[in-house]
């Protein structure tokens, strides 16, 4: 086990003191970066990057090798490998995002739906969580990650991405009790997936709830929020001695701060419709934040990223608690210099919040 040569990350979600803010992006690793469509050339598709731990671990290092600002590393993969596992058929259309052979539509679908085992059904995932780790050396930390079960039932029940998740709120509105079923069996496996990826070397894990923002206030909390909080209540906590810290993101959710920070995970990562400095205020002391720059700022010029930059530290304000991030993940067109332009600026003006 190698000490951890940059642990502001960690530190940050747990509130505890920090040099600077620390800085990651949602989707670091991606097709803005032209070093990732070399290797996703070089692999043939998409899924045959994920589930090869070395090329897996090639693309996750592709940033950090970029950007010696980064203060973590992402494992790279993708939510749908647990409908995958579940035997759904997951394949990516060129230019038309993912899609399932299998579609989910009624209870007795549901009902035959295996909960996959994460060393024997999504061993490649643990692997690349080994193999990431063993090549960080310690550099930064490693996060694990999952797909909340409501965003994982969307793509489910949908058979790929989806507008208006027509098919998905007919379930949950028509058949409660099939939705309820779905959820839970989808809230078992990403316990023991994501307490997998964390015996096997993740450092903190974020689930993502892309698509929770979508419900209504009080499906949210039944359909979305609810699993979420019984997942947090089953991770490993404590690993090699230290913390493992747990991210809520769920996008659009700036409605629902003070309920979701009472779910008990450490952080919560915030889409960029929210203030800052408000959002702070709404939570007190209960869980650090993550976020949450608009991405598209990224298309501006240097000198206007940086602007941004310096008002949602200032909008923060002292202290930790603090991980700056996109509000969401970044998109194809960015240029990579103002990826670079964007995580400069975080450390360089954020050192005056820090003692
Ligand atoms: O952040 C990282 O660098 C880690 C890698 C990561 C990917 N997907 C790689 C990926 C993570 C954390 C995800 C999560 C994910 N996957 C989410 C939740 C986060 C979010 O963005 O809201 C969702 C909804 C998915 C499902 C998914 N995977 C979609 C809808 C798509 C197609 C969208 C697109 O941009 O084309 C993917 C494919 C995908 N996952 C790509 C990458 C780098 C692009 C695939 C390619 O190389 O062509």
């Amino acid at each position: 086990m190698t000490a951890l040569k940059n642990d502001r990350f960690l530190r940050a979600l747990l509130k505890q003191p920090v040099d600077v803010t620390p800085v990651w992006m949602m989707r670091q690793a991606g097709r803005y970066l032209p070093e990732y469509r070399a290797s996703r050339a070089n692999a043939g598709d998409f899924m045959s990057l994920c589930m090869n731990p070395e090329f897996a671990c090639e693309v996750t290092m592709q940033p950090l090798d970029r950007y010696p600002q980064l203060d973590a590393a992402i494992l790279f993969s993708d939510i749908l490998t647990i409908p995958d596992a579940m035997g759904q058929g997951l394949y990516f259309e060129t230019g038309e995002g993912p899609r399932f052979k299998k579609v989910i539509s009624t209870l007795a679908d549901i009902e035959a739906l295996p909960i996959p085992d994460p060393h024997k059904d999504l061993g490649y995932v643990m692997d690349a969580v080994s193999t990431i780790r063993r090549e960080l050396n310690g550099r930064v930390p490693l996060i694990g990650f999952s797909g909340s079960p409501w965003t994982l039932a969307t793509y489910m029940v949908e058979g790929g991405s989806s507008k208006d998740f027509r098919k998905t709120k007919a379930m949950l509105y028509d058949n409660p009790q099939a939705m309820h079923l779905l959820l839970d069996k989808l809230a078992q496996s990403v316990v023991s997936y994501l307490n997998g990826q964390i015996m096997a070397g993740a450092q903190a894990v974020q689930i993502f709830d892309t698509w929770g923002g979508n419900l209504s206030a009080a499906a949210y909390q039944e359909f979305s929020l609810a699993y979420m909080r019984k997942i947090v209540s089953g991770l490993i906590r404590e690993h090699e001695g230290r913390k493992v810290p747990v991210i809520l993101f769920t996008k659009g959710g700036g409605l629902w701060l003070e309920s979701i920070a009472d779910a008990g995970a450490d952080a919560l990562g915030l889409d960029w419709t929210c203030d800052l400095g408000e959002a702070r205020r709404r939570v007190g002391n209960q869980v650090a934040l993550q976020g949450n720059m608009d991405p598209t700022v990224l298309y501006a010029k240097p000198e206007a990223i940086r602007t941004e930059v310096g008002r949602i530290l200032a909008s923060y304000g002292k202290g930790s608690g603090h991980v700056f991030n996109l509000g969401h993940g970044i998109t194809p067109e960015v240029n990579p210099e103002h990826a670079g332009a964007f995580l400069r600026a975080v450390h360089e003006l954020s050192a005056q919040y820090h003692e």
